[in-house]
């Protein structure tokens, strides 16, 4: 079986997206997946491309138990035709990686991280970059049950467990 390509997106790629992949690789290793599954994050921006992920969310994630491995990258035109998943963290991630879209049949591609939401879905994670601590812990919290969510469509649709 061919491995399911996700790829997530923030703007910087060094707080939101890095931390959905490592939370999302974490949940794989728990549930014996990581063989089925090829995963990656990136920014819009190239404002971290080669930086390690911001020091708050590297601390944060730790806090809850999640190690990060990453090293920051831009998103590419050729994301869109390599990846099977592409979950943005904001309107403007999502909006920016469509700008980039040259085949039409990639667009149900593209998605809203928060689509997979149960509290506020459909809504956007919010940047913590400014933020303090408590701002890091709410992103942790959204993309926590985000992810799981994905992941648990993923299970049902594709993988067909339950
Ligand atoms: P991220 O957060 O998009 O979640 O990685 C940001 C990181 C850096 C900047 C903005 C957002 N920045 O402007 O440098």
């Amino acid at each position: 079986m061919e491995k399911i390509k996700v790829l997530f997106v923030c703007l910087g790629n060094i707080c939101r997206s890095p931390l959905a992949e490592a939370i999302f690789k974490d949940k794989l290793k728990k549930k014996g997946l990581e063989d089925f599954f090829e995963v990656d994050s990136c920014g819009t921006s190239n404002y971290h491309v080669g930086d390690q992920p911001d020091s708050r969310t590297i601390a944060n994630a730790r806090k809850n138990g999640v190690t990060i491995d990453h090293c920051g990258r831009q998103f590419t035109a050729n994301d869109l035709k390599h990846f099977d998943y592409i979950l943005a963290m904001d309107h403007s991630n999502h909006h920016n990686i469509l700008r980039l879209l040259k085949d039409k049949a990639h667009t149900s591609k593209v998605m809203l991280m928060r689509e997979f939401d149960t509290t506020g879905k459909g809504e956007e994670v919010p940047d913590p970059y400014y933020g303090s601590e408590k701002n890091f812990q709410e992103v942790f919290e959204i993309l926590n049950r985000s992810t799981e969510n994905f992941l648990n469509h993923l299970q049902q649709t594709i993988l067909q467990k339950p």
